[in-house]
């Protein structure tokens, strides 16, 4: 596709938001803070801090260098800088990976839309009957094991995704992030607010910030890059895809900084609302789902107007949710527009569909299929490991590789300066990192979540 037509990002900061938006997810949420509480507080976050400044931002860099300068998704940018070479192949990796990653982040996001719907009715209805912490749990479990409504909440998610890809790299993903993340920031200010004034609060921001270095370990420091990773998107096409539809005049390097320091930010301010929250009541804070779908509910209903803060909490995640879906979405629905010249609204559909197929199993895994075991795991964990343990940092060391050593350094150097009218003070330090440290960073990350450190 040739630049004139190319659809494009309308403003610095559309573009901006667009990629935060893909990068503030559920891994902000329900992972970040609880990775810094068992590592170590403050401790585990200097490091978190050091593995997105040297290892998140140098790689979304790439990533943005190949999206712009090839005007191509995933597929197409490695296709054309890599011509006569087998890395054409390695951005199939990209497309293969989010959509795998999709079947089982739109279930999950189905669930934070079911629990929004229920806050939202019980703030409107003003009815809320008490519940134990033990029928929060058997409600969860009930509602995830059934067979139909999560697979509907489902559609309903990727339906919402499917309009903001259709409307148009414009009027759809852009559009749709300048309204959700501002509506999320706020919420998110609120619920800081709300959270840290509770009393007993101070209990949960020792255990979220103190430093304690007898947690501290090199596991901690994987951890910490392994969550970067995740977090900041990078490794799956998805910042590859979006900056290829940046403007020329769209500062790059501004661009990453301003990225990877508003998903930090979002990170460590939703550690300022759970665990706050969560000591407040004498909770012991869990892990993943459990936590957001079975220990918060069960903070929110002690709190005065519990369905408020429950309401905005689970708007706040749905929208997180939805906005690194559509990232994922227009990785896929861009190979077929790139590679195959198909109409955007087709395409959309295609791989709607081709989703929801994942969907439903994901879905179903977690009930009636759950005997069902690939290498011992159920469809939905197995989606789930391979792709954040081994597809995602794969993605990265490939990407590292490639720019670091395949592109002829002046090429580079021109596209990140913009021909030279934006400064790069590091470009040495830059192209040394992408050479050396950030592919032997990366091969250290897939080998401990392979497991062969343990
Ligand atoms: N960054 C998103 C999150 O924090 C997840 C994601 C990974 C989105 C890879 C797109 C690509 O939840």
């Amino acid at each position: 596709m040739t630049e004139h037509h190319r659809p494009l990002f309308g403003s610095r900061i559309g573009a901006i938001l667009a990629a935060v938006g893909s990068a503030v997810g559920l891994g902000n949420i329900w992972k970040f803070p609880y990775e810094a509480g068992q590592n170590g507080g403050s401790a585990f976050l200097l490091v978190y801090l050091a593995c997105v400044l040297f290892l998140g931002v140098p790689v979304m860099l790439a990533e943005f260098f190949m999206g712009r300068h090839t005007r191509q998704g995933a597929v197409g940018a490695y296709r054309r800088l890599g011509i006569g070479s087998p890395w054409g192949y390695a951005g199939y990796l990209g497309v293969l990976g989010a959509f795998l990653i999709l079947g089982y982040y739109s279930v999950v996001a189905g669930w934070t839309a079911e629990y929004l719907c229920q806050s939202a009715s019980e703030l409107m209805c003003g009815t809320q009957e008490f519940k134990s912490p033990e029928r929060f749990a058997a409600e969860f479990d009930a509602f995830i094991t059934s067979p139909v409504r999560p697979i509907l909440w489902t559609v309903l998610v990727l339906g919402l995704s499917f309009a903001a890809i259709s409307f148009g790299v414009k009027h759809g993903i852009e559009l749709s992030a300048k309204i959700m993340m501002p509506m999320l920031f706020f919420l998110m200010i609120i619920l800081c607010v709300r959270a840290m004034t509770l009393p007993g609060a101070a209990e949960g921001l020792r255990f979220f910030l103190l430093p304690d270095f007898s947690k501290f370990g090199s596991r901690t420091v994987l951890s910490a890059m392994g969550q970067a990773f995740f977090s900041l998107s990078i490794g799956m096409g998805c910042m590859v895809t979006y900056a290829s539809y940046f403007e020329r005049s769209t500062n790059m390097q501004a661009t990453a900084c301003s990225v990877a320091a508003i998903d930090t930010l979002v990170a460590f301010m939703a550690g300022l609302v759970i665990f706050p929250a969560v000591f407040s009541f004498g909770i012991a804070p869990e892990h993943g789902p459990t936590l957001v779908f079975v220990t918060l509910p069960n903070v929110f209903q002690q709190m005065p107007l519990g369905a408020v803060w429950s309401t905005a909490f689970f708007l706040l995640l749905v929208i997180a949710a939805i906005t690194s879906l559509i990232s994922l979405y227009e990785v896929a629905t861009a190979y077929l527009t790139d590679e195959f010249h198909w109409g955007r609204l087709p395409a959309a559909a295609a791989v709607g569909g081709g989703i929801l197929f994942f969907a439903v199993f994901c879905s179903l895994s977690c009930g009636v299929l759950n005997d069902f075991k690939i290498l011992g795991l159920t469809i939905f964990d197995a989606l789930d490991s391979l792709t954040n343990r081994v597809l995602m940092p794969l993605g990265g060391v490939l990407v590292c590789l490639f720019v670091g050593w395949r592109i002829d350094r002046r090429i580079l150097k021109a596209e990140l300066t913009n021909k030279g009218s934006v400064p790069f003070h590091f470009f040495r330090c830059y192209a040394f990192f992408l050479r050396y440290v950030a592919p032997i960073a990366i091969t250290l990350i897939l080998l401990d979540q392979l497991n062969l450190f343990r």
